[in-house]
């Protein structure tokens, strides 16, 4: 039930009718901008009033008004009424109340265009620095946990079938350089945030003599908006946030992925902490890893979100429809939901256990070490890759007929491939000599681990927000 006069209908012969009332209100999804619907306001007060196109006095009582409300709807005193539309409607009503007709003076030289754009972008940037300090955190649990199982042996996976022998160390440090591009990703996204949306009113600007930097200087923006139709039309910051965290939930995903996968009790190489896990109401033994499972989850909500936003924008006319107010859900949802992945992440990689004895079990007893013979073949023998190949096929099918793995395959056996190999191979063989030949730059070997760690350390004692 409204019980306030929405004042913006004066031109209308009849209320509001509920049906309307209910899908064109936003406030639900825009209250949560009050701090920077406040923020902006009073920087537009102060600056109209230095322009002397409001009276100091004026000015005065708008300043101490809003301070009023910000503490009242901190209080849970302030009564929302979704008549009157949005977060800023009902702000400038209850101003009105407090202060009387200075109030109405508020809005000069402004729209609610200009002012939706400055509340959201506003409220993002903080975001935007929160999310980077959380991936920030990951990525020291990533380099931490590499570091630490760096001498662990583990099988490297193509199409989820053994490939090559890998240094554990070398597989979390792959999710670090992906989570620094998503670093990137989020710098990149504030830089083009940072302009102030303010004094481009309704579509065109305004006749008053206003001064957007000093509104820039005030809010905390790098330089005002250069075009006024464009300022309130566009919304690509939003799609440059929802994409950044779409890419950043998939790989959130992947590794929640492999964490379920690695956690699972036929595999066994990964134990992540119990506080991180639920059981089942009927099987009592279970142990199942939730927390990885609704990061998986998530990242389809975040990507569905950026979908939604793509499409709402791809055929709006210039310029402000209201159709972009939908656009608050799209953004509070998706950050709700990467705070929440970036949380649990950070849990699950800081309480991650590797076992050590199973996933060097398995790697020895499969066939990771026949990529090593065929480039013996290739160094020792003259052999062009492709003969190599076909060779190693040959005897890794011998050795599993014989079901022993390479390294267990006698010399007299050997020499019936080829008379020429000779005892060297079993060095070549060994898994751990696997692992550390592979110097190339960035490559498995422990040395060149420990490089990229140590890149890794230094640039993020440079990320500063
Ligand atoms: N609640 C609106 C939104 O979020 C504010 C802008 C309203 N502008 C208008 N011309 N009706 O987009």
């Amino acid at each position: 039930m409204s019980i306030k006069k929405n004042k913006l209908r004066n031109r209308f012969s009849r209320e509001a009718s509920q049906s309307f009332i209910n899908i064109n209100s936003s406030l639900e999804n825009d209250k949560f901008l009050f701090n920077e619907d406040i923020e902006a306001s009073i920087a537009h007060a102060t600056m109209l009033s230095s322009q002397k196109i409001i009276s100091n006095k004026d000015a005065k009582n708008i300043i101490s008004g809003l301070k009023k409300i910000k503490s009242e709807i901190k209080n849970k005193k302030f009564i929302f009424d979704d008549n009157l539309e949005d977060i800023h409607m009902n702000i400038e009503h209850r101003l009105a109340e407090l202060i009387g007709q200075a109030a109405e003076r508020l809005h000069t030289g402004r729209s609610r265009n200009d002012q939706v754009v400055t509340d959201l972008k506003l409220w993002m940037k903080k975001d935007n620095r929160l999310i980077s300090k959380k991936i920030k955190k990951l990525k020291l649990s990533l380099i931490q946990v590499a570091n630490k199982n760096i001498s662990i042996l583990f099988p490297g996976l193509t199409h989820l079938q053994t490939a090559q022998p890998i240094s554990a160390g070398h597989f979390f440090m792959a999710y670090y350089e992906m989570f620094n591009r998503d670093t990137i990703r989020y710098s990149d996204a504030f830089k083009r945030i940072n302009e102030n949306p303010l004094g481009a009113g309704a579509l065109a600007g305004t006749n008053f003599p206003i001064n957007r930097n000093k509104t820039t200087k005030m809010l905390g923006f790098k330089r005002p908006t250069r075009n006024s139709i464009d300022t309130v039309s566009d919304r690509d910051f939003v799609v440059d946030f929802l994409s950044s965290s779409s890419l950043l939930a998939v790989h959130l995903s992947r590794l929640a992925e492999e964490i379920a996968f690695y956690c699972s009790d036929l595999v066994n190489f990964f134990k992540i902490g119990d506080q991180l896990m639920s059981s089942s109401s009927i099987m009592p033994q279970k142990k199942n890893p939730d927390g990885a499972e609704l990061i998986r989850a998530k990242a389809s909500l975040i990507q569905g979100n950026l979908s939604s936003m793509l499409s709402l924008l791809k055929s709006l006319p210039l310029t402000y429809s209201k159709d972009l107010q939908e656009d608050k859900v799209l953004v509070t949802s998706s950050s709700k939901n990467i705070h929440l992945c970036l949380d649990c992440m950070y849990e699950l990689i800081s309480s991650i256990q590797i076992n050590k004895t199973i996933a060097e079990q398995k790697l020895k007893f499969s066939y990771a070490n026949a990529t090593e013979l065929a480039d013996w073949l290739v160094l020792n023998l003259g052999y062009s890759f492709r003969k190599a190949h076909n060779l190693t096929a040959q005897i890794v099918n011998f050795a599993e007929k014989k079901n022993i793995n390479l390294n267990k395959i006698s010399m007299k056996d050997f020499q019936k491939f080829d008379k020429n190999i000779d005892k060297s191979v079993y060095e070549t063989l060994d898994l751990k000599n696997s692992i550390n030949n592979k110097k190339s730059y960035g490559g498995t070997a422990i040395s060149e681990i420990r490089k990229m760690i140590s890149l890794a350390r230094k640039e993020l004692k440079n990320e500063k927000y």
